[in-house]
């Protein structure tokens, strides 16, 4: 398949952008708030408008290519093969609901599987992350450093608290001993941001049991560009196809922490 990785970037990013900016605009509007799966699983028109959107410009400009869009608006993707944009049009909606702030756009773009592009776009700061594979990756016009190694007991990682109080997915007991050791925790309720603040080490890890492809389609790409390391709760590779674990994290960290603390999971 002929595809031109330099372009879709550069359409990629101008369309972030524009979406940006209507959702932005949308601040002063009431919104019309729904919830899917339970009643904190929230979606918004503006999440399904933003979408939309995507779809539009991408379908108008690559017709071959595929979508896999969290609101249903995409294809039916059951296969990776030719390029597949993966988007998640507002990651964070409960904190775009409540807070307008702490969410973001995240679209990865992989071609036959492997993530050749990644974006997210932090709207309310108007910052930009964005990574072509073997071309380092950008917080707006500036190169992020490569990621160094970080030691346990001086590691700030992300991780929701849900999963240390009792909960009908995994044991709770097992994440506490990490949680004890580090120097913090922290939880700010946007997987995409998570990601960027593990590429741009402002944190030194993140990890969950459950996501969807789209929550972390662009992050990995980026914070594998950087050296550091991406991959489910049992050190596996996360399948683009299916809900996953993840676990990522500065390098010689994720070994550390998946050996010590993890390995009697059932993840
Ligand atoms: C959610 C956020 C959240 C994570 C949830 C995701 P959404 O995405 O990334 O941080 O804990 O599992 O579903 O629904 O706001 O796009
Ligand atoms: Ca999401
Ligand atoms: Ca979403």
């Amino acid at each position: 398949m002929n595809y031109n990785l330099k372009e879709m970037d550069t359409y990629a990013k101008k369309w972030v952008k524009e979406a940006g900016e209507n959702i932005r605009a949308s601040f002063p509007k009431t919104l019309n708030v729904t919830s899917k799966s339970n009643p904190n699983d929230l979606v918004t028109d503006i999440d399904q408008a933003t979408e939309q959107y995507f779809i539009k410009k991408i379908k108008e400009t690559y017709p071959d290519h595929k979508i896999m869009g969290e609101e249903g608006y995409g294809d039916e993707v059951t296969g990776l093969s030719g390029v597949v944009w993966i988007i998640d049009p507002i990651d964070g909606t409960m904190n775009f609901v409540h807070q307008q702030r702490n969410f973001a756009i995240s679209i990865g773009i992989y071609v036959d599987g492997e993530g050749m592009i990644g974006i997210i776009y932090d709207v309310v700061h108007d910052e930009l992350y964005h990574c072509i594979k073997g071309n380092g990756v950008y917080l707006n016009e500036k190169s992020i450093p490569k990621l160094t190694e970080a030691k346990v007991s001086e590691s700030i990682i992300a991780l929701n608290a849900t999963w240390v109080a009792p909960n009908k997915r995994i044991d709770h007991q097992l994440l506490i001993p990490l949680v004890k050791d580090v120097r913090g925790t922290r939880s700010y309720g946007s997987a995409a941001m998570e990601m960027v603040y593990v590429a741009t080490g402002r944190i030194d890890a993140y990890m969950t049991p459950r996501l969807a492809p789209w929550d972390i389609a662009a992050g990995i790409i980026m914070i594998k560009e950087l050296g550091g390391e991406a991959t489910d709760l049992r050190g596996e590779e996360f399948d683009m196809l299916k809900q996953n674990s993840l676990f990522v994290s500065k390098p010689g960290l994720h070994g550390d922490i998946l050996r010590n603390y993890l390995k009697d999971g059932k993840w």
